[in-house]
């Protein structure tokens, strides 16, 4: 039915409808937590803002994280992921920020002035989906942070917007700005044969990567398994552990495809 629908309504309609939809939903919701957007506002996709962020975090703890680490959010967003952690991480921790929606970073900088071990940055890189303006290509781009300074960098729905000389770029970027041991926790869509696929992901972009959109794949892109698997080993991330999301199939811990690995 939702698909359906989609072919049915006209892309610019379906925008108006959703933003009317948060929009009322604004109106009936009442005040919002702290450093919540208002749904009306809201880029990062849907879902209950809170409970994507607490839910992800939840699952970082699961995978080591601990309250004095220094930790990286490729792809920020609009802080969905780092609202949870300001009550988690202790003063000795510390929290980095960058994505490529200037309006989503200014409006981190502005909730978040008060916390001073959290910061964020924009990179005004080039995007079809998010930031058609930019003026840098995300293969070329070199994270703004020292080697060797974070125990944690984690991407939560970013790669799966990106494609496959990007990503590269970006998982050696990761491996230099992580400390010896580090860890990378970075959700993906893996290629696979799906039950109940709840996106398809129809047409071929290139030799390794599929996208559910065509006229816009950057909307959507899945990768093949061997292809990433190669990746991480090119990178210098050890033993990637693959754990299955339940976009494609029932079950798996998150939505998302998700990837543990570590820097030797
Ligand atoms: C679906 S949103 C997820 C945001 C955030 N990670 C979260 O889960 O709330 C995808 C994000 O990836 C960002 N993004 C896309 N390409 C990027 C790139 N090359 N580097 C950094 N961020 C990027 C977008 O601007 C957007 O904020």
């Amino acid at each position: 039915m939702k698909r359906f629908l989609k072919q049915m309504i006209p892309l610019a309609l379906r925008v108006k409808i959703k933003w009317a939809k948060a929009a009322w939903e604004d109106i009936i919701g009442g005040p919002l937590p702290p450093r919540v957007p208002p749904r009306r506002h809201t880029f990062i996709g849907g879902g209950d803002f809170v409970a994507v962020g607490d839910g992800f975090i939840a699952q970082l703890k699961d995978f080591g994280l601990t309250p004095d680490m220094a930790v990286l959010d490729v792809g920020c967003g609009q802080g969905r992921m780092a609202r949870p952690l300001v009550s988690y991480l202790s003063a000795k921790g510390r929290y980095a920020g960058f994505d490529i929606v200037k309006s989503g970073i200014e409006w981190c900088q502005t909730h978040y002035g008060d916390v001073s071990n959290f910061s964020f940055r924009h990179a005004n890189i080039i995007n079809a989906r998010y930031n058609r303006g930019g003026d840098v290509a995300a293969k070329d781009y070199v994270f703004p942070y020292d080697d060797n300074s974070f125990d944690l960098v984690f991407l939560t729905s970013v790669f799966t917007h990106m494609f496959q000389e990007d990503v590269a770029n970006y998982l050696s970027e990761i491996q230099r700005v992580l400390k010896p041991g580090g860890r990378s926790v970075i959700t993906w869509f893996i290629m696979r044969e799906a039950e109940a696929p709840d996106l398809d992901f129809a047409h071929p972009y290139d030799a390794v990567t599929w996208t559910t959109l065509k006229s816009n794949p950057e909307a959507a892109l899945a990768f093949d398994k061997d292809f990433v698997l190669r990746l991480y080993e090119n990178s210098g991330l050890s033993s990637p552990q693959i754990h299955e999301g339940h976009w494609a199939r029932k079950g798996g811990r998150s939505y998302q495809d998700m990837i543990v690995a570590d820097k030797g």
